[in-house]
């Protein structure tokens, strides 16, 4: 519970670890003050405390008990205690969620942005995030969006509400201070978090300029991916995934705002109380975070390079078998020990559309030009691969190469099975590298027909024949 000085941002960690609950899709219950839950029912006559009771719904209220989603809020004002929303003025809004010939552009080309800078003048999160590319619909509640943030400022007297869909969050700089209806996270560079659909949030930046990556999903939500042969141990434990606990504030708040994203458009209402009133809550729809550190990598023993799949996060599925509308995929630091292997990805065509973003580090298959905060979109069956300097330098270290542990790395992919559209400010963004292609052109033909069939043993024997 607090009296919220909205000038004042608390220089403790905003929420340490041990405040949360753990698990993936529970069943959580959470109370700031004692005896607020009622039992037993979840819309008495009368709530404890005075309490409206209020459900979200996450799924339609039909679908199957398994893939089911709600949380009941016990709150002080309910949420519809607001004026009309009208459209936000200014209406400038780099954000899509309907992608079609009118706002966005088809291209096959690589697509590579350095990092974005983050903007001088206030920007908070919500003015800071912009759409890079998409697919499908919102209102057809089937697609996918990719944004990014950059912003420099806590939003004030304002909450966020996502209509359209569940916002994955990764931040690469700067830490986020997320206020929600469940409580409160704190999200370091390193973690990502969920934000479900329908969900009231604010964002402060105790450290300022700050900078990442977004994927909303339009009309299903996160799972933890399947683990197979892997066995029931293994990539994300369940555990790790942190929820908040009860927080809220009361008081007076003239001229708070709401501000909905809608159809990608965003719509402003106003009410006189904070939205983060929420005394006790209890359900399965959620928002969570996640620490990348704690995923446990699985990989090639022996020879090959597994496909990117083996490092899933997170993945939102279609209703095709192992065909995901959106895969959260994960490169950490990790012992690479394959034998007689081109170690780094191989080159590749995909009839899944790639958008890849590094929160640290370098990344293995591009060693210039690859940057952290930057992005790259490698769409359906478009090339791509290693760059030349990585394919020379790493078939010139041979068979030698012993175990070699890759670290100070983290990048990600979204991968989804729709293609995307891009949109024209970012294929107008200074942040493109319009010289992307060249970092394959330099890769020259190494075929002899006259040459051995296995030029590493010709190598290791030394040169055989005196042509
Ligand atoms: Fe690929």
């Amino acid at each position: 519970m607090a009296e919220k000085d909205r000038n004042q941002i608390p220089t403790a960690d905003f929420t340490s670890d041990e405040a949360y609950l753990s698990g993936f899709a529970n069943s959580f219950s959470s109370e700031a003050i004692a005896g607020a839950l009622p039992g037993g029912q979840n819309s008495p006559l009368l709530c404890p405390y005075g309490l409206y009771a209020e459900q979200i719904s996450g799924t339609s209220f039909t679908s199957p008990r398994k893939l089911n989603q709600r949380t009941w809020f016990y709150r002080i004002k309910p949420s519809v205690t607001h004026e009309p929303f009208k459209p936000r003025v200014p209406a400038d809004c780099k954000l899509l969620s309907e992608f079609n010939q009118s706002k966005s552009s088809a291209t096959p080309t690589q697509l590579r942005w350095k990092p974005v800078d983050v903007p001088d003048s206030p920007t908070d999160f919500v003015d800071g995030l912009f759409t890079i590319c998409g697919a499908g619909s919102s209102y057809l509640r089937h697609g996918f969006a990719i944004h990014m943030y950059a912003a420099n400022k806590s939003m004030e007297d304002c909450a966020f509400c996502n209509a359209d869909g569940d916002f994955l969050v990764v931040p690469q700089k700067g830490r986020l201070w997320i206020t929600t209806e469940c409580g409160r996270l704190q999200v370091s560079p390193g973690e990502v978090v969920v934000l479900p659909q329908g969900f009231r949030f604010s964002v402060d930046l105790p450290d300022g300029p700050s900078r990442g990556y977004v994927a909303e999903i339009f009309g299903t939500h996160f799972q933890l991916p399947d683990l197979g042969p892997i066995g029931a141990n293994g990539l994300a434990a369940p555990r790790d995934f942190l929820v908040p606990g009860a927080w809220f504030e009361e008081g007076h708040c003239p001229e708070y705002t709401i501000i909905q994203k809608f159809g990608g458009e965003l719509f402003t209402a106003k009410q006189d109380f904070s939205p983060f009133n929420v005394v006790a809550w209890h359900g399965n729809y959620v928002p969570y975070k996640y620490d990348l550190s704690k995923f446990c990598p699985y990989n090639t023993v022996l020879f090959d390079h597994s496909d990117p799949s083996i490092n899933t996060v997170l993945t939102a599925p279609t209703e095709k078998p192992g065909v995901a509308l959106l895969d959260f995929v994960i490169f950490p630091p990790r012992w690479l020990v394959a034998e007689h292997t081109f170690r780094p990805p191989y080159y590749h065509r995909n009839c899944m559309s790639e958008f890849m973003g590094l929160i640290h580090g370098g990344y293995e298959a591009k060693a210039d030009g690859f940057l952290p905060g930057g992005a790259s979109l490698h769409i359906c069956m478009t090339p791509h691969g290693p760059d030349t300097k990585t394919y020379e330098a790493t078939i010139a270290q041979g068979n030698e190469a012993g175990p070699h542990k890759l670290t100070d790395t983290m990048a990600f992919m979204f991968e989804s099975c729709l293609i995307p559209r891009v949109c024209p400010w970012a294929l107008d963004s200074p942040a493109i590298d319009p010289d992307y292609y060249k970092c394959w052109i330099g890769l020259k033909s190494h075929f002899s027909p006259e040459g051995t069939k296995d030029p590493i043993e010709a190598r290791e024997n030394g040169p055989k024949d005196s042509r």
